[in-house]
């Protein structure tokens, strides 16, 4: 049983990442391996619409890591997604890979998926709502925490000083862990699902 975390932070070693370390320890303590996805710095392309997913379950594009992502995310059971705070929302490169992977990717419902921020100061739930709309929307579930997913300051050293969002990271560890167990198991329930209907709003 694997969970990814997906560092959406240029900045590899950052304040991100420390969050990301704080859920990492915690599942290692509960017996669920981890691995960490860094999104790097070099540019990630936007989605351009074009559909070729539709028929192939991947971009069109292999020059970046946005189809490597979604074999790491196909791979595992969970997943987090966490960014840095910009603007008051997620990371716009993190963002551009992210549209691509959750619309051309076809394995990650049932997954467990959740999302973590990083910020200075403000805009933390806004970035988190954006994130958790990925999530959301592929028929995963979503666990979780104490308080909304965040953690608070510009460098690691001051997010080790946030206890509280270090607490809230451990806690959505803990969340996750308990629901992978739990579809694990020979008895779990499986949601049946209908065919999707697209209508775009026309009748
Ligand atoms: C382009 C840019 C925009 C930022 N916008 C915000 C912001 O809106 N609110 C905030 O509190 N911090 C903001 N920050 C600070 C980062 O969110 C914060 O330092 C974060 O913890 C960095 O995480 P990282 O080390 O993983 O990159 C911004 C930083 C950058 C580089």
């Amino acid at each position: 049983m694997k969970v990814l975390l997906i560092n959406g932070s240029p900045r590899p070693q950052g304040c991100t990442y420390t969050a990301l370390q704080e859920m990492a320890s915690q599942f290692e303590k509960l017996g669920i391996e981890t691995e960490i996805f860094q999104i790097g710095n070099k540019p990630i392309r936007g989605c351009i619409g074009c559909r070729k997913c539709r028929q192939t379950g991947r971009c069109v594009f292999d020059d970046d890591i946005a189809n490597a992502l979604a074999d790491k995310m196909s791979q595992a059971e969970g997943f987090v997604l966490g960014s840095p705070v910009y603007f008051a929302g997620p990371n716009g490169a993190f963002c551009a890979a992210l549209d691509r992977v959750f619309f051309s990717c076809p394995n990650l419902q049932d997954k467990v998926g959740a999302s973590i921020v990083s910020c200075r100061r403000g805009g933390a739930s806004a970035a988190f709502d954006r994130l958790n709309k990925y999530i959301a929307i592929r028929n995963c579930t979503m666990p979780g925490s104490q308080y909304w997913n965040s953690v608070h300051g510009n460098t690691p050293e001051e997010v080790r000083q946030d206890l509280e969002g270090l607490q809230t990271m451990r806690t959505l560890a803990v969340n996750m862990a308990a629901i992978l167990k739990n579809q694990a198991l020979p008895q779990a329930v499986r949601p049946e699902r209908e065919n999707p209907v697209h209508t775009n709003y026309i009748r």
